[in-house]
C-alpha cells in the first residue's frame, strides 16, 4: 500500500476526501517536493506557519541541540530554561503592558485558554466576536467563529455570544464602503450589539486583526482604536488572535502593531516556531495573574524543542528584518496583481497587508456575485503549474497568498504570472 491508500484506509481527514493530496515528501525554503520528486512553490506556508521558510537551519538546529537535552516534562511542576527564555521574548516584542505567557500547542487550544482567562478576570461570561471570523475548530472556537461554513455539522454551539459586523469594506454591510467616509459604521455598531444581544455580561471581544478564513480582510487604521473605548467603557477585554497574522506575516511582528492598540489578551500560535506545534496566549500582570491555582494547564503545552525552535525562529526573523522584508513584498505583489485584467474572472479586489494577501473573485464587479468554483478552478488550475496558494473567505471566493516570508521575488513574479496567464484562460 503506498501513502495515498494507507491514507484513504486509515486516516481520518475530512479535507483529503475534497482535494486530491500531494504526497509531500520534503521542503525547503518555499519549495515542496513530493514523493516523485516534482516540486511545488508553497505559497500558503503550512497555512501561514513556516514564516522563517521551510526547514530554517538555525530553527532545526536549535530544536536537534534541545532534544538531544530534554524533550518533554509538563510545565505541571518543571520549570524549563527555553519556556523562560521564550516567555521573556514574548514580553519584550509583543505590544505594550503585555507579559506573562500561557503556553500550549495549537491555536484553538489558546484561544480557548484565553477565553478562561478574561472570564476569570472579568466574573463576566458573554463574548462578542466577528461575522466572517475564525478562531478554531474545538467547541468554543467554532462558537466565536462567524461564518457558518465552519460550523456545519457542529452545534449546537456555546451560549452567550454574540456577533458584530466585521469591518469588510468590499462588502459593506452598512452599504457604505469607503473607510474615509464611513464614519466607522461597523466599529460603532459594536456597541449596538452590546446593547441590544447581550445581556450587558460581556466578558470578551475577540477579534483577527487582519482576517485570514475570513478572506483576508484588514479592518481600516482607527477600527481598533474605537473597538478598544468601546471595550474600556464596559469592562470588556479585547482579545486579539493573531494565530494566523502573527510573527511578521502582515509586514510587522503582529498584527495589531499596525493598529497602534494594545490588546488585554494576545493569542499567537502558527508562526510562532516555524512549524513546531507551539501556541500561546499572553496577558499583562493584572490579567494573567487572574488564574487561580489548579485554573490551568496543557500536558504538551510550552514543549521544550517547541520553544527552543521559536527562540531561533524569532531570533531569525529580528536578524533577518523579515517583517519589514514581508511588508515590501507584500506592497509589490498587491501592486502587481491589481494590474491583472479581469478574464474568465474577474478581481473584485487585492487585500491584505504585509505576505498575507487576498485575491477576491467575482463574476462581475458590478453586481460583485462571488466566483467560488472559479476560485477552486484556479487553486486547481495554478497547482498544474507547480504553485500552492489557499482559498477562503465567506463565499469561498478569495485567493489567499501566503507564502513563507522568505519567499524571493523572483518566485513572486513567477505566481504573478501564473494567476495573470490563468485568469486569461491560458
Ligand atoms: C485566526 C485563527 N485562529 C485560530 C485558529 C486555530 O488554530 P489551530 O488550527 O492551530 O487550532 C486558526 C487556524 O487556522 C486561525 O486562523
Amino acid at each position: 500500500m503506498n501513502t495515498q491508500e494507507k491514507y484513504k484506509q486509515y486516516v481520518n481527514t475530512a479535507f483529503v476526501k475534497a482535494v486530491e493530496p500531494i504526497v509531500v515528501d520534503r521542503a525547503q525554503g518555499a519549495t515542496y517536493t513530493d514523493e516523485e520528486g516534482n516540486t511545488f512553490l508553497d505559497c500558503f506556508a503550512g497555512i501561514s506557519v513556516a514564516n522563517a521558510g521551510h526547514g530554517n537551519a538555525r530553527v532545526i538546529e536549535a530544536a536537534k541541540a534541545q532534544m538531544d537535552k530534554l524533550v518533554h516534562c509538563c510545565s505541571y511542576v518543571y520549570h524549563v530554561a527555553p519556556v523562560a527564555d521564550l516567555a521573556e521574548k514574548l514580553a519584550q516584542i509583543t505590544p505594550g503592558r503585555l507579559k506573562k505567557s500561557f503556553f500550549g500547542n495549537g491555536g484553538a487550544e489558546a484561544i480557548e485558554g484565553a477565553i478562561r482567562l478574561a472570564r476569570r478576570y472579568t466574573g463576566k461570561f458573554e463574548a462578542v466576536a466577528l461575522t466572517q471570523s475564525f478562531h478554531g475548530r474545538s467547541y468554543a472556537t467554532l462558537s466565536l467563529t462567524g461564518n457558518c461554513g465552519r460550523k456545519i455539522g457542529g452545534g449546537p454551539y456555546m451560549p452567550g455570544v454574540a456577533f458584530t459586523p466585521a469591518p469588510y469594506c468590499y462588502r459593506c454591510p452598512f452599504k457604505l464602503h469607503n473607510p474615509e467616509t464611513c464614519d466607522m459604521a461597523c466599529a460603532h455598531y459594536f456597541e449596538e450589539v452590546i446593547r441590544c444581544h447581550t445581556a450587558n455580561n460581556v466578558a470578551f471581544f475577540i477579534a483577527e486583526p487582519v482576517m485570514g478564513e475570513g478572506g483576508i480582510i484588514a479592518p481600516p487604521d482607527n477600527y481598533f482604536k474605537i473597538i478598544k473605548e468601546i471595550c474600556e467603557r464596559h469592562g470588556i477585554l479585547f482579545i486579539a488572535d493573531e494565530v494566523q497574522a502573527g510573527f511578521g506575516r502582515t509586514g510587522k511582528m503582529f498584527a495589531i502593531d499596525h493598529y497602534g492598540v494594545e490588546p488585554d489578551i494576545l493569542v499567537l500560535a502558527k508562526g510562532i516556531a516555524d512549524g513546531f506545534p507551539l501556541s500561546c496566549f499572553i496577558a499583562r500582570d493584572e490579567v494573567a495573574d487572574a488564574f487561580q491555582v489548579g485554573d490551568h494547564l496543557s500536558t504538551f503545552g510550552g514543549n521544550p524543542v517547541s520553544c527552543a525552535a521559536s527562540l531561533a525562529n524569532i531570533a531569525f526573523m529580528e536578524e533577518e528584518n523579515l517583517p519589514a522584508k514581508a511588508l515590501e513584498k507584500g506592497a509589490w505583489l498587491r501592486r502587481a496583481l491589481s494590474e491583472i485584467p479581469s478574464g474568465q474572472v474577474a478581481i473584485g479586489e487585492v487585500r491584505g497587508k504585509g505576505l498575507m494577501v487576498g485575491i477576491e473573485l467575482v463574476e462581475d464587479k458590478k453586481s460583485k456575485t462571488p466566483a467560488a468554483a472559479q476560485a477552486g478552478n484556479i487553486r486547481a488550475q495554478l497547482r498544474e503549474k507547480g504553485i500552492l496558494i489557499g482559498v477562503g473567505g465567506g463565499f469561498g471566493n478569495v485567493l489567499r497568498i501566503q507564502p513563507p516570508l522568505t519567499i524571493g521575488e523572483e518566485d513572486l513574479r513567477r505566481v504573478v504570472e501564473a494567476i495573470k496567464a490563468v485568469i486569461a484562460g491560458n
